[in-house]
């Protein structure tokens, strides 16, 4: 086992951990079913920093796990073999604003909300947009192009990216694309690091691009007991306005925001799912289009009931029945399915995907809600108490194998936005090809010969 004090001794003004609590917190993510070990904590405040850390980890054969807001469901941020945790926490400045080019450039470690609030201070959005905003860092978000509730509209994290300073897994520092919007000179490293889950190098500051923030939002819930039915309000409302987020969830997963909160059910009487829309009321104009829609909804009997947020406070309060899902039920233990398929394929997928899984799970509870206009799903299956966790992350893993060979069939993504990490590691083959995986393997030989970032992620 290596002396950790060698390391540290040469590099005396980083900030570090080798405490126990300490090394808990950092080795771990959100997910479950791994335990956390790492060897010590490393708290870098500049990329100089980073980069001193990356060539010493080099030149004594060390790993390591780069750590943002450690928000992460697949397991992208756990070290358990005794890595170094480089946590990007203290680099967590806004460096500079440009109101022209309407960019920030910011250290990987501030905290999406904050980047949020900053835009909002200066009447600009920054659109990417997730329940774990409040804890996730822009690092992170990019190492893993984050998704979240917004895409229908902004697309993902990578649409916003201007420009990236990585670390890469030599020690050298990469700057890529200058900021620019148009740059046709060939390939683009910047994009071959958005996703790359820290296994290229570390992220350490990027520049974001901004735009002009939504007016008048309103979030409007609707009641059905199909989910086909979300496809085809999906398809009426998109023929004539612009949705903003456009989310699904089942009865059986409202249940636990309910029982974990002070809220009411939004409805008197019971449905199977709900649909939560959000759009701008532009120029005063499309909530005429809204009821129209809604009237006929309920004359063809697609719907069952409606809610409909006037203000900031009632837009927020019908959110929460969606966001505060994941939260509510982490207790459960939930093995997270995030996958996506064509929307147009979702109906099909989703009979499918049903009957296979109430075949398999007979006893376990299967939740259901997503990004569903994307093509996201979430499916989460809940620990019955009488299983441990080790036999129930077995029996999940059996499943995951028939459900992912039903995704491949589809075409689809066994990770749609929570990457592949440590999770879905093993399951890469069933939505990318073997070439691709072995140029994905060539890649990070170029970037990290020696294999030291971010070990046993994303790559079999
Ligand atoms: C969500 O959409 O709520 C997040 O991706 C988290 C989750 O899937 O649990
Ligand atoms: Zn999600």
């Amino acid at each position: 086992m290596f002396d950790i004090n060698i390391l540290i001794k040469q590099i005396p003004e980083i900030a570090y951990s080798l405490e126990e609590a300490a090394l808990n917190i950092y080795a771990k993510d959100r997910t479950e079913f791994y335990s956390p070990h790492a060897q010590i904590i490393l708290f870098p405040k500049s990329t100089a920093e980073v980069q001193q850390i990356v060539q010493l980890a080099n030149k004594y054969q060390l790993s390591i796990v780069p750590s943002g807001g450690r928000t992460g469901l697949s397991g992208g941020a756990v070290a358990k073999n005794g890595e170094m945790v480089v946590s990007l926490e203290k680099m967590n400045k806004i460096l500079s604003f440009n109101d022209i080019d309407q960019t920030l450039k910011v250290q990987a470690g501030v905290i999406t909300e904050e980047l949020q609030n900053f835009a909002k201070d200066k009447s600009l959005f920054y659109p990417v947009d997730f329940a774990a905003r409040g804890s996730s860092q822009i690092g992170g978000n990019i190492a893993t192009n984050a998704g979240g509730i917004k895409v229908i509209r902004y697309g993902l994290t990578r649409n916003w990216v201007k420009g990236i300073t990585l670390v890469t897994g030599t020690g050298e520092i990469l700057d890529t694309n200058n900021d620019l919007t148009k740059n046709a000179t060939g390939y683009d490293l910047r994009h071959l690091i958005i996703g790359s889950e820290g296994t290229l190098g570390i992220i350490t500051e990027a520049t974001i691009q901004l735009t002009k923030a939504p007016e008048h939002i309103h979030v409007l819930l609707l009641a059905i007991n199909e989910i086909k039915d979300a496809l085809y309000i999906l398809s009426i409302f998109q023929s004539q306005i612009t949705l903003s987020a456009f989310e699904f969830f089942s009865h059986k997963a409202l249940q636990y925001v309910i029982q974990e909160s002070d809220m009411a059910l939004p409805f008197k009487e019971k449905s199977d799912y709900y649909v939560l829309l959000e759009f701008e009321n532009v120029y005063n104009q499309t909530l005429d289009s809204i009821e129209s829609i809604i009237s006929n909804l309920y004359e063809n009997k697609v719907i069952l009931n409606d809610l409909i947020g006037t203000d900031q406070k009632e837009n927020q309060h019908i959110w929460t029945y969606r966001e505060n899902i994941s939260e509510s039920i982490a207790r459960y233990t939930p093995y997270k399915n995030d996958i996506s398929v064509l929307t147009s394929n979702i109906p099909d997928f989703i009979d499918e995907a049903k009957q296979l899984l109430a075949y398999q799970y007979p006893d376990f509870e299967v939740l259901w809600y997503g990004h569903i206009a994307d093509g996201n799903i979430h499916i989460n299956i809940l620990k019955p108490d009488n299983y441990t966790v080790t036999a129930f992350k077995t029996k999940c893993e059996q499943v995951s194998e028939l459900l992912f060979t039903l995704i491949k069939k589809y075409r689809g993504s066994i990770s749609a936005e929570h990457g592949v990490g440590l999770l879905k590691r093993k399951y890469l083959s069933y939505s990318k090809s073997e070439l691709e995986i072995s140029l994905m393997k060539g890649i990070k030989k170029v970037f990290d010969p020696n294999g030291i970032m971010n070990p046993e992620k994303l790559l079999p």
